[in-house]
C-alpha cells in the first residue's frame, strides 16, 4: 500500500482542496500518512497571498528533497504557488515532479501516471474560467465523526483589489449551483455534521442560481444542520438581502468577518477597494441593527504603499470605533504582477520597520479590545457546539459559540453536542469555563473520538 503526506499552507479553500486531493489520491490506493518520512507521495499544497507564506513553502520543500533522497518520494507542489509559477517552479527546484493549480485536482491520477510511467515532470496549470468547471464533490464518509465542515460554493475573484494576487492564482468567479451545494450539505448532515461554512474568495458575490442570501436560508433549513456560517465577503457585496437573512434566520451564526483593509479612504482607493469608510459603516451599522450582537471581524493591510501616519491613525480610530472581536493584520507585502507591486515606488514604499512598528501598536489595542469583550462574558451562560477534547488538556472539552468564540471547558458532552457553559474565565482569545447541561444531543454518534485516524494529511 502507498502512503501520501500533504502540507496544506494558506487558507481554507486549501485546506478543503486539500482534503478533496487526499479523496483522489484514495481512489488509486494511496493511504495517508501523518509523518512525512514514510509517504511515497508528498505534495505541498501552496499560498502566494504574502511573500513570507512562499518562503515557507520553499523550505519545507527543501526538508522534503532529504525524504525523496531516502526513499525515491514522488514530489508535487499544488495550490497558488503552483498556479502563479508554473514551469518556472520546476526549473527552479530541480528535484520536483510536477506541478499542479487547484483546477487540475482531478487530474492527479493522469499526472502521477505520467511521472511514474514515462518519468515525465508534468506541469497542469490549466484553468476552467466557466460554468462548465464541475466542483470536486466531497465524498460524506470523510466527514463521518466531524461536526464541522467546509463547503465550497464558489471559486475565483472577480474584484481588483491592487494588492492581492488571488484573481492570478484562482481566475474568474464560478459559482457552484445551489443544488449541487444543498446535496452536499444534506449529506454531510447524514454523518452527523451539524454546522457548515460555506467558502470562497468572495462568498456574496455568489451567483449558482439564487443569491447568496437565499442559498444561507435553504442550508438552515436542511434537517439536521444547526449553524451556517460563510467567508470571506467584500464589503461592496454586502446586500440589504443578506442583511436581512441575519434577521430572520438565527441559524446564520452571528459572526460577520468583513474585511476593511484600511481606515483611511485614500488608501481605499489606491486599493481599488470600491467602498469609502463611511459606507462600510453604514452596512455594519444595518448589520448590527439586524443581528444586535453580531461578533464582527475584519482583515488589515498595514504599510499599504503611500500609507502615511495620518492614513494608519484612521485604521487605529475605526478599530476603536467598530470594537472588534478579532482582526487578523498583515504587513504589506508586494505580489507578482499585482498593480499596487507595480505602483509601489510612484505611491511611495513604506520602510519595513515603520510597518512593523504599526502593526504591532494595531495588534496592541486590537488585544486589549478582544480582551475587554471577552471579559465581559465572564459570569455569563453561553450555548456551545462541542468539536471534541480541547487542544491543550485533553481532560477538557473544546467547542465554539455562535458567535465563533473558542471555548475550553469542563464537561462530558460528546462532540456534536450543543451545551450550555459558564464562563469563569477569558483571554482576548478564548473562554474557559464550566458544562452546565446538554441541550442537545449529538445527531449521529462519534464512532471513536480519540485517537481520530488522519483522514487527510494536513499541517496548517
Ligand atoms: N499583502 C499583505 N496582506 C495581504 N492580504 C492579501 N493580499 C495581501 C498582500 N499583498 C491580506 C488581506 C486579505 C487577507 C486574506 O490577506 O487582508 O483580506
Ligand atoms: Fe493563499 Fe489566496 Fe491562494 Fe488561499 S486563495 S491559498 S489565501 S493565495
Amino acid at each position: 500500500m502507498k502512503r501520501y503526506f500533504i502540507h496544506t499552507f494558506g487558507c481554507q479553500m486549501n485546506v478543503n482542496d486539500s482534503m478533496r486531493m487526499g479523496e483522489v489520491l484514495g481512489s488509486l490506493d494511496y493511504r495517508p500518512t501523518p509523518v512525512a518520512e514514510e509517504a511515497d507521495l508528498i505534495i505541498l499544497n501552496t499560498c502566494s497571498i504574502r511573500e513570507k507564506a512562499e518562503d515557507k513553502m520553499l523550505s519545507a520543500l527543501g526538508r522534503y528533497r532529504t525524504v525523496k533522497l531516502a526513499r525515491g518520494t514522488l514530489l508535487g507542489v499544488g495550490g497558488c504557488v503552483a498556479q502563479q509559477e508554473k514551469e518556472k517552479l520546476l526549473k527552479k527546484v530541480p528535484y520536483l515532479d510536477f506541478v499542479f493549480g487547484p483546477d487540475s485536482i482531478a487530474k492527479l491520477p493522469d499526472i502521477i501516471g505520467r511521472v511514474k510511467g514515462e518519468r515525465e515532470r508534468v506541469v497542469e496549470t490549466a484553468w476552467v474560467d466557466s460554468e462548465e468547471y464541475v466542483f470536486p464533490r466531497a465524498d460524506p464518509e470523510t466527514s463521518r465523526g466531524k461536526v464541522t465542515e467546509f463547503v465550497t460554493v464558489m471559486k475565483g475573484c472577480d474584484n481588483v483589489c491592487s494588492f492581492c494576487v488571488v484573481p492570478h492564482t484562482r481566475g474568474r468567479e464560478v459559482s457552484r449551483p445551489f443544488p449541487d451545494v444543498l446535496t452536499e450539505v444534506a449529506s454531510l448532515a447524514q454523518v452527523g455534521v451539524r454546522e457548515v461554512t460555506l467558502i470562497g474568495q468572495n462568498v456574496n458575490s455568489y451567483q449558482g442560481g439564487v443569491s447568496f442570501a437565499q442559498l444561507l436560508l435553504r442550508c438552515a433549513e436542511v434537517p439536521g444542520i444547526e449553524r451556517v456560517r460563510f467567508t470571506t465577503s467584500h464589503p461592496h457585496d454586502l446586500s440589504d438581502e443578506l442583511i436581512e437573512a441575519f434577521r430572520v434566520q438565527p441559524k446564520i451564526c452571528p459572526h460577520f468577518h468583513l474585511p476593511v483593509q484600511s481606515g483611511s479612504n485614500p488608501v481605499l482607493k489606491r486599493m481599488r477597494r470600491d467602498y469609502t469608510v463611511a459606507e462600510y459603516l453604514e452596512r455594519l451599522g444595518k448589520l448590527r441593527a439586524a443581528r444586535p450582537g453580531i461578533a464582527m471581524t475584519t482583515d488589515i493591510i498595514v504599510g499599504f504603499p503611500g500609507e502615511t501616519e495620518e492614513d494608519f491613525a484612521l485604521t487605529i480610530a475605526l478599530t476603536e470605533q467598530v470594537r472588534y472581536d478579532n482582526q487578523f493584520s498583515f504587513i504589506y507585502s508586494p505580489r507578482p504582477k499585482t498593480g499596487a507591486a507595480l505602483r509601489e515606488n510612484d505611491w511611495g514604499p513604506v520602510p519595513h520597520e515603520v510597518k512593523i512598528e504599526r502593526l504591532e501598536r494595531l495588534q496592541k489595542l486590537q488585544r486589549r479590545i478582544s480582551g475587554e469583550i471577552t471579559q465581559a462574558l465572564v459570569g455569563q451562560e453561553v450555548e456551545v457546539l462541542v468539536e471534541g477534547p480541547s487542544r491543550y488538556n485533553p481532560l477538557k472539552r473544546f467547542g465554539r459559540t455562535a458567535e465563533n468564540r473558542t471555548v475550553n471547558f469542563d464537561g462530558d458532552a460528546p462532540a456534536g453536542a450543543f451545551v450550555k457553559v459558564k464562563v469563569e474565565s477569558a483571554t482576548p482569545n478564548q473562554l474557559s469555563g464550566k458544562q452546565l447541561e446538554v441541550l442537545s444531543p449529538p445527531t449521529v454518534m462519534p464512532p471513536a473520538e480519540l485517537p481520530q485516524p488522519p483522514e487527510t494529511c494536513v499541517v496548517a
